[in-house]
């Protein structure tokens, strides 16, 4: 399914450049990180990680996007986190070994600039800060996820939806929106709900005037989005 193609170095250190973890690198670590990673390309919906299999490379996203969840045996799935380019995962088991803690699979066509565990550690070894770098993204990840558990055990469903809407809203030319390819079966996978309260609730806020739901997008309309009915 992915197919890997090397590029030039040149190439590759160009495309690094773009990507915001790297900015702070200078050219001659761009290097190094850039000759350790291989370019893998993948097409939309296609399964990167899955939860608890073995693996120890760290993906860096060049293009596209990715949605990183938890599921059960039922099919059942939980979003953790949505990530663009610039972000990275499979950090976790490149680190301590351990399986995948989630799966990840892609939203969109996407290329990624991947790692192995011994290319990560040859990198660190030549460039020390790069450790720096991922050491606080992943404090910045704690503290999401801190959030996350706290609106899951305090918010109503109703809460969940409003904060995870403003969470994911991007300013599009002085107007708030939602404009990521995601169902409404992922806003619930997202705020751990069925689809149809999901549905019920835009719906509601839409007829209150709080948000206007288009068929690619959803546009908010007043940024006071009530925490619950
Ligand atoms: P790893 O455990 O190797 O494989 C699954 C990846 O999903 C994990 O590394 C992280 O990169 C990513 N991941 C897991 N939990 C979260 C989270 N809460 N937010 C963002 N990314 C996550």
């Amino acid at each position: 399914m992915q197919n890997t193609r090397q590029r030039s170095h040149t190439e590759r250190s160009s495309t690094l450049k773009a990507v915001p973890f790297f900015t702070q690198l200078t050219e001659r670590e761009f290097d190094v990180v850039g000759s350790a990673a291989t370019e893998k390309q993948y097409p939309k919906n296609a399964v990167v990680l899955t939860e608890g299999e073995m693996g120890d490379s760290l993906y860096m996203i060049q293009s596209g996007k990715v949605k990183v969840f938890i599921g059960d045996q039922d099919g059942r799935e939980m979003i953790l986190k949505l990530l663009g380019p610039g972000d990275f995962f499979g950090e976790m088991s490149m680190i301590d070994k351990q399986p995948r803690s989630a799966s990840v699979t892609t939203l969109e066509g996407s290329v990624f600039l991947v790692m192995s565990h011994s290319s990560f550690e040859k990198c660190i070894e030549q460039v020390p800060r790069i450790a720096t770098i991922v050491m606080r993204i992943l404090a910045q990840r704690v503290r999401e996820a801190d959030k996350k558990i706290g609106t899951l055990a305090l918010m109503d469903v109703y809460g969940r939806v409003a904060s995870t809407l403003l969470e994911l809203a991007v300013n599009d030319n002085g107007k708030l929106m939602v404009s990521e390819k995601l169902s409404q079966q992922d806003l619930a996978n997202m705020v751990g709900a069925s689809r149809e309260m999901v549905n019920r609730i835009l719906k509601d806020l839409a007829e209150r005037g709080f948000i206007s739901v288009e068929s690619k997008s959803i546009t908010i309309i007043n940024h006071e989005l009530p925490p619950s009915l």
